[in-house]
């Protein structure tokens, strides 16, 4: 009667060192309630603030379980500073072209595997600031999931 222990030890081992990869992020606060992705990693940042050298890109990855059909979808990402709010740009202008187990349109109850990357100019040089990283339901206008993690920009490492 040992095997099935054993079985639920390997089982647990071997989940929870897939989890670790996952970043802590919390809701967004500038627009409204927006739902959390159900997992969001950040390349190389469990705990934030996520630390980047300056000119680096950032690999962004997360699973959403899409709220209803979605036709055309867009990425957006904010930087808050404790005094300005600046808008950081995206090369992917589609977020259908960052989703990498189905393709678009998403249906309700889905879930989705969505990449994107963010690239942080030299423009800022260092600098802190919350990202605030949404996804917008074009056809409807509002925002369906966002995170929020506080940013660390850096010379160096
Ligand atoms: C999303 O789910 C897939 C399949 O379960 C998994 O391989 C991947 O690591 C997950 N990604 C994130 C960001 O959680
Ligand atoms: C960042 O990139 C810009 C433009 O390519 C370059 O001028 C600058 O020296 C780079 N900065 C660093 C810290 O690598």
């Amino acid at each position: 009667m040992a095997f099935p222990k054993i079985v639920f030890a390997v089982i647990y081992v071997f989940s929870s060192s897939i989890s670790v990869q996952a970043t802590t992020v919390t809701p967004c606060t500038a627009v409204g309630d927006i739902p959390l992705p159900d997992n969001v990693e950040i390349e190389n940042c469990v705990e934030p603030p996520c630390i980047f050298p300056i000119n680096s890109t950032i690999n962004i990855a997360m699973n959403f379980t899409s709220p209803r059909r979605l036709d055309r979808i867009v990425p957006q990402a904010i930087g808050e500073t404790s005094n300005l709010v600046i808008s950081l740009p995206l090369e992917q202008e589609d977020a259908c072209d960052g989703i990498v187990n189905t393709e678009c349109p998403l249906e309700a109850g889905q879930d989705v595997e969505y990449k994107s990357q963010l690239s942080v100019s030299s423009d800022f040089g260092e600098i802190q600031f919350a990202l605030e990283f949404f996804l917008l339901d074009v056809d409807e206008d509002s925002f369906f999931e966002c995170f929020r993690a506080d940013m660390q920009i850096v010379q160096t490492y």
